[in-house]
């Protein structure tokens, strides 16, 4: 099993992706490190704690930053709802959080794994820049960061920047210099992954352990989605993320080049990747290209399987 510590904003897609980490089989998940992101910090560390709980994971739950590092904070109500996991109320956690914060978490499991540990980072970047920052000889120790974030098309918090970057840029600024081995799961792989209402009623059609979760995720995007005129559907962002780790066929990768627009007058948060390689830098990020759709859907089925037994 691949060691991994899951970064988190929950988040509804990050409470899939965390769901499909369990069913996997293929993760050690050592710890969940909530960040403020598409809601606070005062919604996100605790929907880590009580999805520890109802998903039955037993791991440490370090509270991570509850604002981005230099960028005033701003919240994603609409696509997550004001409790961030779209008006799911899950049952109160008997676990309770760490003493210790993200980074010294993030730290002591880096340690602890000499060299094997992964990161999943399913959210803004704040916790890791921080945990690089303070401690700087973890570099080595970290085998890769997966990322769900960025785009080298398109954004959708602005018309460069994807959410997780545009939030907290000089975070993403940090760790793609870091030296550390990156899989950058941007929009431009996850706007691939597409579910549309149907493939989403048909795989989560049969009860399983997790299904109130899943389907008051998918029925409160079902209504959003309504509300906004938008078509019938759900990316799962954060859920492609986490299937590259333990099957990385899902993503098709390259090598680039990547930094991050800290300060543009229009382009705050774009991941700008040299795609042309006109600046002839060695590659620092292995970009997804494109995905799979048609295996996440399989892999999606599976955990709802496991979900059953
Ligand atoms: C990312 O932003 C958040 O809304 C999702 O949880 C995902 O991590 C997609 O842009
Ligand atoms: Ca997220």
């Amino acid at each position: 099993k691949i060691p991994v510590i899951i970064d988190c904003d929950p988040g509804t897609d990050d409470a899939f992706a965390i769901a499909l980490a369990k069913a996997s089989g293929r993760l050690d998940i050592r710890a969940l490190t909530p960040v403020s992101g598409n809601v606070g910090l005062e919604h996100t560390a605790p929907n880590a704690l009580a999805l520890n709980d109802y998903l039955a994971l037993g791991v440490p739950v370090g509270k991570g930053a509850d604002r981005p590092m230099i960028k005033e904070r701003v919240i994603n109500l609409a696509t997550h709802g004001e409790n961030g996991l779209g008006g799911v109320e899950l049952p109160a956690p008997r676990c309770t959080f760490e003493e210790d914060h993200a980074w010294d978490v993030i730290y002591r499991e880096a340690v602890a794994q000499k060299g094997e540990l992964e990161i999943a980072a399913i959210g803004p970047l704040t916790n890791i820049a921080i945990t690089l920052l303070k401690y700087p000889d973890i570099k080595p120790l970290i085998k890769r960061i997966t990322m769900m974030g960025g785009a080298w098309g398109v954004g959708n918090s602005t018309p460069y920047a994807e959410f997780n970057i545009w939030i907290d840029p000089h975070a993403c600024d940090v760790v793609f210099k870091s030296g550390i081995p990156i899989t950058m799961v941007g929009l431009d792989a996850t706007r691939q992954t597409f579910f549309t209402a149907e493939e989403m009623d048909r795989l989560l059609a049969s009860d399983c352990a997790v299904s109130p979760l899943l389907r008051g995720i998918w029925e409160y995007t079902r209504a959003q989605k309504a509300r906004e005129g938008r078509e019938s559907g759900i990316i799962l962002h954060d859920a492609l993320a986490i299937a590259a780790i333990y099957c990385p066929e899902v993503i098709h990768t390259e090598p680039y080049f990547a930094t991050c627009e800290v300060r543009g007058s229009l382009t705050e948060g774009q991941t700008v990747v040299d795609l042309p390689n006109r600046w002839k830098k060695e590659p620092n990020v292995d970009v997804a290209m494109s995905a799979d759709k048609e295996k996440l859907y399989a892999l999606l089925q599976e955990m709802v399987a496991f979900y059953q037994n």
